[in-house]
């Protein structure tokens, strides 16, 4: 059950796996312990400062083992229920494999688990998350995609008054366009690539408008949005499941995006699959997802925000919630999520979450990881077809529809013309990896 290409290594010089096994990971961690430290002087109860102080400890264990690129030993039994699918995995395949030469994907998922790791066996700080408070930042520094947002999409959804049938499927085309383009490019704030960004960073990063939005669909490469929309817009009282990626202004443009898809009738019940821990820096967890509708109704993110700004947002927070406690939203947080295999296996590891997603009327992925396992993370050529690229997922029987929304941001792309790739590869080297390029990706599954 695997592709005919080899995976990414990070002893592999010429792909992002190297820089980021050898350089992006330690950066990372040493800011988390910066975070720790933070938190440690925050603290008064001798216990709890000892206890972290620990957590710190193994903190440093884990920085040395990058840098002296240790083998990878199993994970603490820390309770959690994907210490079964780690261990086997490493007793099976990885016994002896370290951190540069196992495969990337796997060895970089098992650093953020040995992160967790220094945590969940503590006392006091099992669910600590290191990069919570970046997350939050960098969202309460995104007032002006919020608000652009926020004051289109509050009301709710209504058509031209004495618009016929026609010129409503119209409208909903449009708009689906739009959203799908505001959740795809959601994507492009990732905290572990943009570390130490500015407030223009992020506002460029972020722009939302419409002219904004058409310019960048000719950086889609691969692009299936009319597919899609043919797809969504068969379906009335459906289910769509997102596999979400990150926290913060990702998921908030995932959310509107779920709003609409609620309001136009497409959908009747959307369920969001998060992390249990914290994952790649952004990712979002439970925390994270509380966070964000609770602040939209209660916070003070947005001090230089007007009043009419603050309703907008306190407007459709509160629908969210509502579609949260009537049960059509729903959150989700399967194990499997954090472990280091690839979409590949989902079916053969974790068959109870193969067997959900079959139940629904589209699953999209979001983000640049679930796109590395949805794909293998391997030397795929850039022309593979989609359907091939993620194997299993695509032809096994009871395959739901499955939509990639990814910004471009590490070496493997399907989907794309050899040509486009190759010219690509010739004239802007750092294009797999900046951001600026998508791909929004369409495979019909195979209903069972
Ligand atoms: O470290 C590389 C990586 O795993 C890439 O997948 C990407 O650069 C980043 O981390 C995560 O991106 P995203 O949040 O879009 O999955
Ligand atoms: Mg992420």
């Amino acid at each position: 059950n695997n592709p005919p290409w080899p995976a990414y290594r990070g002893y592999h010089e010429f792909s992002f796996a190297h820089e980021t096994m050898g350089k992006r990971l330690p950066t990372i961690l040493g800011k988390a312990v910066d975070d720790v430290i933070k938190s440690l002087n925050e603290q008064s109860d001798e216990e709890k400062i000892l206890d972290l102080a620990k957590c710190i400890d193994r903190m440093h264990v884990l920085m040395d083992d990058l840098h002296k690129n240790a083998k990878l030993r199993p994970i603490i039994d820390d309770g959690e229920g994907d210490i079964p699918l780690w261990n086997k995995e490493i007793a099976r395949f990885f016994r002896g494999k370290d951190f540069m030469n196992a495969p990337w994907l796997f060895a970089e998922a098992y650093k953020y688990r040995r992160l967790h790791e220094c945590f969940s066996i503590s006392k006091y700080w099992k669910d600590y998350d290191v990069f919570f408070r970046q997350k939050c930042d960098t969202f309460s520094r995104s007032g002006t995609a919020v608000f652009e947002l926020s004051t289109r999409f509050a009301e709710p959804f209504a058509y031209e008054e004495g618009a016929n049938e026609e010129q409503k499927l119209k409208a909903r085309e449009l708009i689906f366009h739009e959203l799908t383009q505001v959740c795809l490019w959601g994507n492009a704030t990732d905290l572990s690539l943009l570390i130490n960004m500015t407030e223009d960073d992020i506002k460029n990063l972020q722009s939302t408008g419409g002219e904004h939005l058409a310019a960048t669909e000719k950086n889609i490469l691969g692009n299936h949005l009319d597919r899609l929309w043919k797809l969504v817009s068969n379906m009335k009282g459906g289910r769509i499941d997102f596999v979400l990626d990150n926290a913060g202004f990702e998921l908030y443009c995932d959310c509107v995006y779920a709003d609409w898809l609620i309001q136009s009738g497409i959908a009747t019940s959307i369920h969001f699959h998060g992390k249990r821990f914290a994952w790649f820096v952004s990712d979002v967890t439970r925390k994270d997802w509380d966070w964000l509708l609770n602040s939209m109704l209660y916070g003070s993110l947005f001090p230089q925000a007007s009043d009419a700004d603050m309703q907008s947002l306190k407007q459709m927070g509160l629908r969210w919630k509502e579609y949260e406690r009537k049960g059509q939203w729903i959150y989700e947080q399967h194990p499997f999520w954090c472990t280091g295999y690839t979409f590949w296996s989902i079916s053969q590891e974790a068959p109870d979450l193969f067997l959900h997603l079959a139940d629904s009327d589209l699953v999209i992925f979001k983000g640049d990881l679930n796109h590395r396992k949805l794909t293998y993370d391997c030397q795929a050529p850039s022309d593979t077809p989609f359907d091939m690229a993620i194997g299993p997922l695509a032809s096994e029987d009871g395959a739901p529809p499955v939509a990639s929304l990814r910004t471009i941001k590490s070496d493997v792309v399907v989907g794309v013309p050899g040509d486009v790739s190759q010219k690509l590869d010739n004239e802007e080297p750092g294009w797999r990896i900046s951001g600026k390029y998508a791909v929004v990706l369409l495979s019909d599954g195979l209903p069972g």
